[in-house]
């Protein structure tokens, strides 16, 4: 097999169909949130929830300083929030229009399909990203159709959609 390069690992990658999450943090100029699909539940006892971030991302920086993060999973009505918050807009700017809440400190996406609040626990590096794992420390879960993203596009899973 001929050695991949960055390229076609990306093109590869982008055939694994994935939910689409926004990782949120109250950091210390307010909410602050990124698009993210590489999120995965890693344990059950403990409850333990991984997300995978840049060490660009100014989310990052917010999860690292309020030691607690969530993720509100999407459904398919809310596609323009994934785009918003898969931008380098200003952070503030991000929110603006969108409704959220403040749960125990961490802020939510309104109306999303699940939300997890998790206790930040490790911080660790991963080539250009850092995986941090969090324990579940509050859980909301509604029923319907969830936002799915696979080779580069957005789309509902209900083929009737
Ligand atoms: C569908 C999709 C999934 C993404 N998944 C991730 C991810 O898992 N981790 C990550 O760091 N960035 C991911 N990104 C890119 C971030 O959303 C983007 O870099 C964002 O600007 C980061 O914002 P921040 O700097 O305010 O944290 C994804 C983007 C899209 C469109």
């Amino acid at each position: 097999m001929p050695p991949p390069d960055p390229a076609s690992f990306r093109a590869a990658m982008a055939g694994l169909p994935t939910g689409v999450t926004i990782v949120t943090a109250n950091g210390p100029d307010g909410p602050a949130g990124a698009t993210a699909n590489a999120v995965s539940s890693l344990s059950i006892e403990p409850m333990m929830m991984l997300a995978c971030l840049d060490r660009g991302s100014r989310t990052l920086l917010a999860v690292q300083a309020a030691d607690s993060f969530g993720i509100s999973v999407l459904h398919a009505g809310q596609e323009p929030i994934a785009r918003t918050f898969a931008t380098k807009a200003p952070v503030a700017e991000k929110w603006s229009g969108v409704p959220w809440s403040d749960r125990d400190g961490i802020p939510a996406i309104d109306d999303a399909l699940i939300f997890i609040a998790c206790d930040l626990r490790d911080v660790l590096a991963a080539g250009d990203h850092v995986i941090v794992t969090g324990e579940v420390r509050a859980l909301e879960a509604h029923e319907g159709d969830p936002l799915v993203f696979h080779n580069g596009q957005y789309r509902p899973l209900s083929p009737s959609r």
